[in-house]
């Protein structure tokens, strides 16, 4: 019998499922498979490419036991590295902006982190940007102990290489090589660079679709190269850019579609109610993206759309009702309608009891 015994919890990083999806595309003449990334332990994408830097850095001999990591993330990385770090024995410290959810901040103080947060609509280069703190923090650090490690997964190719070496031969694998598009979102860009390029070297017919927030930068910057609407503020969190991370290879793209937040997260909900998938709203996002854009295509496809993490991170934002509400992204009467039924079924309940 195969020993089927992980050493440690970092053993079971990866081999996510791929699942298809049924009732949310129903109509459609394109097939639409989700990879689920929330599997991973620390609950998303970020968990593969937590590992691969932190042992590249070690490797490099950047990075001894007992020492600091720092980053600037949108909390999901932060989690990922808390993850490795508990395993492995280090402390670390994590700058978010304000807009990250509370279970997110809640989650990394759980696992040790410490937990600094930034003001909202500050520009990358101000020195009060959750970039900018989190590299004074780790320059500060590093002269104090000798031993800290800024992992700046927005321009460390180890993030890149994690993608290309493991996810893009993973999904290969796991679809037999039967795939037309791949989707995905920027926030780093490494997901969908590094997945590209493997994917373009088995078969450069693959296209390659980066959905993005209404708000983000980079769209303008594929289709113009320059900024030609000035950045906005959207409410999905993890996708969509400010700036150009250098993981962000836009050559390697073939198209970006724009998608809103009431569309993010109204099908944030519908995933979960008709698929039993319980995503964060960027899964969402890519999935619309990815349904925009096979519109535009004649033959019928096999579409894989990146879910990078769990909706739990989410429960005080896209499943609550009131802040829907005050956030502009549920009609009011909505909810008049979901209170009466559950008002009526526990009425019929007490014929029960
Ligand atoms: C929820 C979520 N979705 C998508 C992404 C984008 O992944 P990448 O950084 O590889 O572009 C991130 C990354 O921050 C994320 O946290």
């Amino acid at each position: 019998m195969k020993n089927q015994i992980s050493r440690t919890i970092l053993d079971t990083i990866g081999n996510t499922p791929l699942v298809r999806l049924n009732k949310v595309v129903a109509g459609s003449k394109h097939q639409f498979f989700a990879k689920m990334e929330y599997f991973n332990p620390a609950g998303s994408i970020k968990d593969r490419i937590a590992l691969s830097i932190i042992e590249a850095a070690e490797k490099r001999g950047e990075l001894r036991p007992g020492g600091y990591l720092v980053e600037a993330t949108a909390g999901n990385t932060g989690m990922g590295l808390a993850l490795v770090a508990a395993v492995k024995g280090y402390k670390c410290i994590f700058v978010l902006p304000e807009k990250m959810s509370e279970e997110k901040r809640a989650m990394l103080r759980a696992y040790g982190a410490r937990v600094v947060i930034t003001p909202m609509g500050v520009e990358p280069e101000d020195p009060m940007s959750h970039y900018s703190v989190a590299k004074r923090i780790a320059t500060r650090l590093k002269e104090k102990t000798g031993n800290c490690f800024y992992t700046n997964q927005y321009h460390n190719p180890d993030n890149f290489d994690v993608h290309y070496n493991v996810t893009g031969p993973e999904i290969w694998e796991q679809c037999n090589g039967e795939i037309d598009v791949f989707a995905a979102g920027v926030g780093t860009g490494g997901t969908l660079s590094g997945v590209a390029k493997y994917l373009k070297e088995k078969n450069p017919q693959v296209k390659i679709l980066c959905a993005d927030p209404v708000g983000s930068i980079l769209a303008d910057l594929f289709h113009h190269g320059k900024i030609v609407d000035p950045p906005g503020a959207w409410k999905v969190e993890g996708v969509g850019e400010d700036m150009l991370p250098d993981n962000c290879h836009l050559n390697r793209y073939d198209a970006f579609v724009k998608v809103n937040d009431e569309e993010a997260f109204a099908m944030t909900r519908r995933l979960v109610l008709e698929e039993g998938l319980c995503v964060g709203p960027s899964s969402a996002l890519i999935l619309i993206g990815a349904m925009k854009y096979a519109e535009t295509l004649e033959k019928p496809s096999k579409i894989i759309v990146i879910m990078p993490d769990s909706g739990k991170a989410y429960l005080s934002k896209v499943f609550n009702d009131k802040w829907m509400v005050e956030n502009g992204l549920l009609n009011p009467k909505q909810i008049e309608q979901a209170f009466n039924i559950e008002v009526k079924a526990s009425e019929e309940m007490k014929n029960y009891v």
